[in-house]
């Protein structure tokens, strides 16, 4: 009575042999009184065929009453399809069942949506696929990147074993540490008023298990973020996450491009060159405007502080005086840009506090541009050398403070990148990944509204050795020893060496950061104290997992590669959670509820 085949399994070799097949029903058709099922299960699917002269009436009846996705059991003999019936598309498509017996194990209710036609498909509302996600999960994309990510993860642990690493289980509940992202707490009734906290990183786990000795640790980790969501960033995720001991930088980026290796051989079947390119933070923002740059195509951003140093266009000159810069990005052939698409790139540079945003378009010969009659011939002569302009360009420009005027130049060329890739005049293959690890990034970072500095990546990362006298005269100019890789404009993974002295690591926290003394004794003491007692020097970093496989199976979102995802909004469709709690629970928590403050 069980299956004999999966459904993608029968060719014209099995023609006259007996089968039995179970599955859902993909599709049915009545053809002049002869019913046809395709009959699919995770692998695939093939043709019955219910042919009333050949069946008990109430096997045909059965038949004739089945309705999309009941599950079935299909029991007959596999015959050559007759000449001209072929289905090309599916590899089961030469042969065909004729049925003889049929069990239908559950009669499925009419669906809330069409699975069966991948355009149809294509077309369901999102929410609609999450509330009903294991209809969702039937089709055959969503099945293909579970097993993509099945066969990651399996790769990633053979490699990992095969270097000497251990994987190791860290505590899901930890304690509140509020340094990065929001956190999800969650009461303990045996300790009343106490609270955990869901790790938002194994991070303090894996380097108190290198002063334990593990010496080489991994796991495949779920992380907790209370942060706004979007595409790429779900609640709840999962990292690949490695920390290991007695190495530096270099160790790292080998044995980071060994598992990129392995994984696009084992997912793609792709060998990617190795070593990456590294690109200095500095570099990657004066050139591409951002710390994750897309190097599938150019449209560098050109740096002209000295050539409008003593410019006539005071915009310009006077960002200069006041120690900025003027950057300028060619938009190669964007001169067509209508109104609306000017004011959308205008609004990006408003958004990050920018006055307005100059622009030259390059038409019929002529620069026009309110602001081109300031220009001198020599100012205009560097541009058009700098930049490259051509006839049909559309220069953009941001003067003003560094950081700001990169940032803003690199949200412009990834929207200048996309407007060109739907009119078809940027074309990137689908198949192509430019790898690249972006290298010493500043340690820190300064927060004008709280008038303090904050760490860059996080308060564990060490400086580079030669900053470290810096750290009290000139903290901007500290590199942190923090690598992140990236593909395709994507920040697949990020990490650091880290510091293994207590009295740096406390200089870090008190002296740095202003983290008052008791307070980094209570949140981060424990850790401090294990430095104490033999701390190898260590090192390592954590890959977004989720949006490795989504980069590998083409899709944008990475709700896509997760079984089970939640929405923008943090909530679960399908299960309708987070969800409230009986009195009683509360009780026992020594908890109680108010109303969201009215503003
Ligand atoms: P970081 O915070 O950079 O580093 O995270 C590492 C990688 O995890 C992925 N990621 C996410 N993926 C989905 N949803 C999210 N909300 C989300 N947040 C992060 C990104 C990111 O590059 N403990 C350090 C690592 C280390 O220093 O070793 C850490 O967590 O791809
Ligand atoms: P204004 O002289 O203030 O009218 O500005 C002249 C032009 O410069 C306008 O097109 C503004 O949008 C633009 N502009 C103003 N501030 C900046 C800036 N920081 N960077 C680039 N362009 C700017």
């Amino acid at each position: 009575m069980k299956r004999t085949h999966h459904c993608n399994e029968l060719r014209p070799d099995h023609v006259g042999q007996t089968v039995t097949l179970c599955g859902w029903v993909h599709s049915r058709r009545d053809l002049g009184g002869v019913i046809f099922v395709d009959i699919r299960d995770r692998e695939g699917r093939t043709q019955a065929v219910f042919d009333p002269s050949d069946l008990p009436p109430e096997t045909f009846h059965q038949a004739e009453a089945l309705r999309s996705e009941s599950v079935i059991r299909v029991a007959g003999q596999v015959r050559r399809r007759p000449a001209g019936t072929d289905n090309a598309k599916i590899p089961t498509g030469a042969v065909e069942v004729m049925a003889r017996e049929l069990a239908v194990l559950n009669l499925a209710e009419p669906l809330p949506f069409q699975i069966d036609d991948p355009e149809a498909a294509a077309k369901v509302n999102e929410e609609m696929r999450l509330a009903y996600r294991y209809l969702d999960l039937r089709r055959p994309e969503m099945i293909r990147n579970l097993r993509l990510r099945h066969k990651v993860a399996t790769a990633t642990r053979n490699y990992f074993d095969e270097q000497g690493f251990l994987e190791v289980e860290t505590p899901m509940l930890f304690k509140s540490t509020p340094e990065g992202a929001r956190e999800f707490v969650v009461p303990c009734r045996t300790n009343p008023g106490l609270f955990y906290a869901l790790p938002q990183s194994p991070q303090q786990f894996k380097q108190i298990l290198m002063v334990a000795g593990v010496e080489r640790y991994f796991q495949l980790a779920k992380c907790f973020r209370d942060e706004d969501l979007r595409a790429d960033r779900q609640p709840e995720f999962t990292q690949i996450d490695v920390e290991m001991s007695f190495i530096d930088r270099e160790d790292i980026y080998a044995t980071i491009e060994g598992l990129l290796k392995r994984v696009w051989k084992t997912a793609l079947g792709v060998e990617i060159p190795t070593p990456f390119k590294r690109l200095p933070f500095v570099e990657a923002l004066n050139r591409f405007g951002i710390d994750k740059p897309d190097l599938r195509f150019g449209m560098e951003l050109g740096d002209l502080t000295e050539e409008f140093r003593r410019s006539a266009f005071k915009v310009f000159s006077g960002a200069v005086a006041n120690g900025g810069v003027v950057k300028a990005l060619n938009a190669k052939g964007l001169a067509c840009a209508t109104q609306g698409q000017i004011q959308a790139m205008t609004d990006i540079a408003t958004g990050f506090g920018a006055k307005g945003l100059a622009f030259i378009k390059v038409e019929n010969g002529e620069w026009k541009s309110p602001i081109v009659k300031f220009f001198g011939d020599a100012e205009k002569a560097a541009l058009t050398q700098k930049l490259g302009i051509e006839e049909g360009d559309l220069i953009l420009f941001a003067a003003g403070e560094w950081l700001t005027s990169c940032e803003i130049l690199g949200k412009i060329r990834l929207f200048a990148a996309d407007f060109l890739k739907q009119q078809g005049r940027l074309n990137i293959p689908p198949g192509r990944f430019e790898f690249l690890w972006v290298v010493d990034f500043p340690l820190l970072s300064f927060d004008r509204e709280q008038n303090r500095w904050y760490s860059s990546h996080h308060p564990f990362t060490a400086p580079v050795a030669e900053d470290i006298s810096l750290l009290k005269t000139d903290p901007k100019r500290v590199r942190g020893q923090h690598y992140d890789v990236v593909v395709n404009g994507v920040e697949l993974g990020g990490g650091s060496i880290r510091i293994h002295q207590p009295d740096v690591q406390k200089a870090i926290f008190e002296d740095v950061l202003q983290i008052p003394p008791e307070v980094a004794k209570a949140r981060f003491g424990y850790l401090l104290e294990a430095f104490r007692y033999g701390a190898p020097p260590h090192g390592g970093i954590a890959l977004g997992f989720d949006r490795l496989i989504a980069i590998l199976c083409g899709t944008p979102s990475i709700r896509d590669v997760i079984a089970f995802p939640k929405t923008a909004k943090g909530t679960c469709l399908m299960t309708d959670s987070p969800g409230a709690v009986e009195p009683k629970q509360l009780r026992d928590l020594y908890l109680e509820l108010k109303g969201p403050k009215k503003e």
